[in-house]
């Protein structure tokens, strides 16, 4: 490994923390696994339609076997469990700690690190299965930002890293896919029906319009310069993922937390301080959260 690249910790090394690991290695970045009651080695094999296995294989270490501070983080856990996989990394992370979010929804670590030190990533890849399977469904744009300039080991990824882009504000794509996954999520999860039930079925289109409506309200008083319109965009992406189950669904159909409260949780928190009303957002949380 050339000495200047970085050494990832990564806190979750599912669908898409194994398809970033990929990149990350092929790129030349080293990757440890942190996870409780590491021992030995994660072998990971991603399938990729048409061409052949790709073998992974990951070292790990248990979070008391830190000893020095971390200096890139990879967070790539499912929202609800940010909290508990890096509350014991916390006393190795200081200000210079470079942290890479890849995660859906926002504000999973605002209450945990500065913002300044986070590099947010935003993929519209889709990976799904089960460890030690991941199959790669598709490798679409992933955009990287944040608060400081680009870090210098990004260049290094892009190789790799299919349609990698440095965004100078990522609010733009976050923002789009954040609305996105706030509306065909969670009324897909509800009605337990796969994407493209949100533009055939006309009573859950009705639903998008309103959920659509109210982001867009929220999101114009953040900033004057969103566009609006998001309906056109859900409408596209659900069109275009069909036959496809959401990430909310499949948890939801397993019974595990989903990722609402990160997703339009944010969006309401960001209302509630805007004074503005989003009782199409809270009625559907209210409807997934109920009997949890
Ligand atoms: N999959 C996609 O196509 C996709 C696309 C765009 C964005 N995202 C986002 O990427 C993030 C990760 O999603 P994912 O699909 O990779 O999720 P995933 O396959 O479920 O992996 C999440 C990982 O979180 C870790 N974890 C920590 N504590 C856990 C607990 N108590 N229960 C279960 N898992 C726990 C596990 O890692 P260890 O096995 O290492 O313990 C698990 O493998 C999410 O925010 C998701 O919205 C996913």
């Amino acid at each position: 490994m050339t000495s200047s690249l970085p050494h990832w910790f990564l806190l979750g090394a599912g669908n898409m923390g194994t398809l970033a690991a990929w990149y990350l290695t092929r790129a030349g970045h080293g990757v440890t696994v942190v996870r409780s009651g590491a021992s030995s080695d994660l072998k990971k094999q991603l399938h990729r339609a048409g061409n052949p296995e790709l073998a992974l294989q990951l070292p790990t270490l248990a979070p008391e076997a830190i000893t020095g501070p971390v200096r890139h983080l990879l967070v790539a856990v499912k929202t609800p469990y940010t909290r508990s996989s890096l509350s014991p990394l916390l006393p190795w992370i200081n200000e210079e700690t470079q942290v890479l979010r890849l995660q859906n929804g926002l504000g999973a670590l605002d209450e945990l690190l500065p913002s300044g030190q986070v590099v947010e990533a935003v993929s519209t890849s889709a990976v799904k299965g089960q460890h030690p399977d991941h199959e790669i469904i598709a490798e679409n744009t992933t955009w990287m930002g944040g608060n400081g300039p680009q870090p210098d080991w990004f260049a290094s990824l892009t190789p790799h890293w299919p349609d990698l882009q440095w965004c100078d504000d990522i609010r733009e794509p976050q923002w789009k896919k954040l609305v996105a996954n706030a509306v065909i999520n969670p009324l897909t999860a509800l009605h337990d029906v796969p994407n493209g039930h949100i533009v055939s079925d006309p009573a859950l289109r009705d639903a998008a319009t309103r959920l659509c409506q109210e982001a867009d309200r929220v999101l114009q008083a953040l900033n004057p310069d969103w566009p609006g319109h998001s309906l056109d965009n859900v409408l596209a992406v659900a069109q275009a993922t069909a036959g496809n189950t959401s990430s909310m669904r499949a948890d939801r159909q397993r019974g595990a937390p989903t990722e609402i409260e990160a997703i339009n949780g944010w969006l309401v928190t960001q209302a509630n301080r805007l004074g503005i009303a989003v009782p199409a957002h809270l009625a559907i949380i209210a409807s997934l959260t109920r009997g949890q």
